[in-house]
């Protein structure tokens, strides 16, 4: 049984192995990330493959960023392959062009507030205005909202907050970031549960090497799904 709160990213390095994990993960799984580290290993091809042969949805993780004319040419022709979700940079003329480009389809423009690899230092070297990250994040979040975003990336400690916002009302929020009980963190420094994350305000929790790296991903996948559903299967 899937459960498309849980979004496996397809973090392998080419289409082929891409599908093989698919395969392997089966009905267990029904919605996919594909990011940039696969765009010249076939990903759009397999983007494609998933959804129209498999029926999966798809979310493209590609945090575009360019003037809004490129933007929205660059989104008008994702837009055609009936995907379900792209992220952009969360700048409001960005998002805008984003979602002019998305327009008659139903594909989902996600809003990057701040990269969750970047701390206060990286900020003053990006010449950001002083104020905690959390706070940039939060107004970032509500400015990508209000420019028309259907929602935002947020690290599990920032869902809440932007839960909070009124903004934010019937806006999708979408955590990487995410480890199941017991598991390596590898290079994520602010982790939380499957769950913790949905608890805090998230639609959608992204999980990679969890799954792809476990010895049995079927199964690893399948335990996430089990541990959303603390008080038994969905019917
Ligand atoms: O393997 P892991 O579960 O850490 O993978 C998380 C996925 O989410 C990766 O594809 C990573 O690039 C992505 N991501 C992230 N943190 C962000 C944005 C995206 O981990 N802030």
């Amino acid at each position: 049984m899937s459960d498309d709160r849980l979004i496996v990213a397809l973090d392998v390095p080419n289409a082929l192995d891409g599908l093989k994990l698919a395969k392997t993960l089966g009905d267990s799984v029904s919605f996919y990330k594909i990011g940039l580290g696969m765009l010249t290993g076939g990903g759009l091809a397999l983007a494609r493959e998933l959804k129209d042969d498999m029926g999966k949805r798809i979310f493209l993780d590609m945090k575009l960023f360019d003037i809004g004319a490129t933007v929205t040419a660059s989104v008008r022709g994702l837009a055609q392959f009936d995907l379900d979700f792209l992220t952009v940079h969360g700048d409001p003329h960005v998002v805008r062009a984003a979602k002019d480009g998305a327009r008659a389809s139903g594909l989902k423009i996600l809003a990057v507030t701040i990269l969750t690899s970047l701390d206060r230092a990286d900020l003053d070297d990006c010449l950001y205005r002083e104020g905690s990250v959390a706070d940039l994040v939060r107004e970032r979040a509500a400015r990508a909202l209000d420019a028309g975003a259907d929602g935002v990336i947020a690290s599990p400690n920032e869902a809440a907050l932007i839960r909070a916002l009124p903004e934010a009302k019937g806006k999708l929020i979408v955590t990487p970031g995410v480890r199941p009980e017991g598991s390596d963190p590898g290079d994520q420094k602010r982790i939380t549960t499957p769950l913790a994350a949905i608890e805090s305000g998230a639609d959608h929790i992204v999980v990679g090497r969890p799954v792809w790296k476990a010895p049995d991903p079927r199964k690893a996948a399948q335990a996430i799904i089990a541990s959303l559903n603390p008080s038994g299967p969905l019917q």
